[in-house]
């Protein structure tokens, strides 16, 4: 029998836990919580996570602010609002939702945030404090990763793992935290240009899906007994549902999870301990500006 990891509840878990931090410092008379919010363009998905991320805000009790340019506006006018909320002491961290339109160097925006508003943990210096192991932001996704393993009590030390994809925002920093000091997981980043992939991936313990191609992982790639974690958030139109599409992950689920001894659904596993990830991130900018 498998055991399917219940993101969702676990979000909420710490939600709540979030949400008495929030009550306490309340109490304490300190300000709440502020969470900001720049989203350029009008991607359907990221139109989704953003607002998903502001009521989160309102679910816990931080203040949020969203901030909205059109596809077109240009990358001095959004460094200029990074500027902005840089030297804005009402702001205790902010995100730039990706992807950013072509024109924007999405590397420049990051770099132009202030390390220690980045909520996201995406800014150089943060993604720099993770690899050496300091205290800092973590990426989103990759903290709500690790935070799942732990509350599951999944053995890593000295497991083999795979991360299919080397994204900056989750397969290379979920390498890296993987392999840490008191995780010690061995771990192999698979991507586009590796040889035998099925190979790599029927070979090892865990399997971190992070590439975004539907049902790529299949059941005759998993090895029995495998903990195997579905990033994949990709929409496939459904016009039988009522939003008319559903998100499919990477892991054909469905012919996988009997072979597994975790996994994790799409939806309802990884994508609620991401947005619950930034709420934590959130808090600990504020904690540290107060
Ligand atoms: N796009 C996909 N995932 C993320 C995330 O965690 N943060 C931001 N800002 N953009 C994203």
């Amino acid at each position: 029998m498998y055991t399917i990891i219940d993101g969702k509840k676990i979000a909420s878990d710490i939600k709540r836990e979030i949400a008495d931090e929030v009550k306490r410092m309340q109490n304490g008379g300190l300000m709440v919580p502020h969470l900001a919010a720049i989203l350029v363009g009008n991607d359907p998905s990221s139109q989704t996570y953003v607002a998903n991320k502001i009521r989160d805000c309102e679910e816990v009790g931080f203040r949020s602010t969203l901030v909205r340019f059109e596809k077109n506006t240009s990358e001095k006018v959004l460094l200029d609002k990074i500027t902005e909320f840089n030297n804005d002491d009402d702001i205790d961290g902010f995100i730039v939702q990706l992807p950013l339109p072509e024109h924007i160097s999405g590397n420049r925006v990051i770099e132009s945030i202030d390390p220690s508003k980045d909520a996201d943990g995406f800014h150089p210096v943060n993604l720099g404090r993770m690899v050496i192991g300091l205290d800092g932001f973590l990426p989103a996704t990759p903290y709500g990763i690790m935070e799942l393993i732990k509350r599951y009590r999944i053995e890593t030390a000295g497991r083999n793992c795979v991360v299919i994809g080397r994204s900056n925002i989750v397969g290379r920093p979920v390498s890296i935290l993987l392999s840490r000091k008191g995780v010690d997981a061995t771990v192999t980043v698979v991507h586009s240009r590796t040889r035998d992939i099925a190979g790599i991936v029927g070979r090892v313990d865990i399997i971190i899906a992070a590439i975004g191609s539907p049902g790529f992982v299949k059941a005759d790639m998993v090895k029995e007994g495998a903990v195997v974690i579905d990033v994949g958030t990709t929409r496939i139109s459904a016009p039988e549902t009522k939003t008319g599409f559903r998100l499919a992950g990477d892991v054909d689920f469905e012919h996988v999870a009997p072979k597994c001894s975790f996994i994790t659904p799409v939806p309802g596993g990884v994508g609620p301990m991401t947005r619950v990830s930034l709420l934590r991130n959130t808090l600990m900018a504020a904690k540290q500006r107060r």
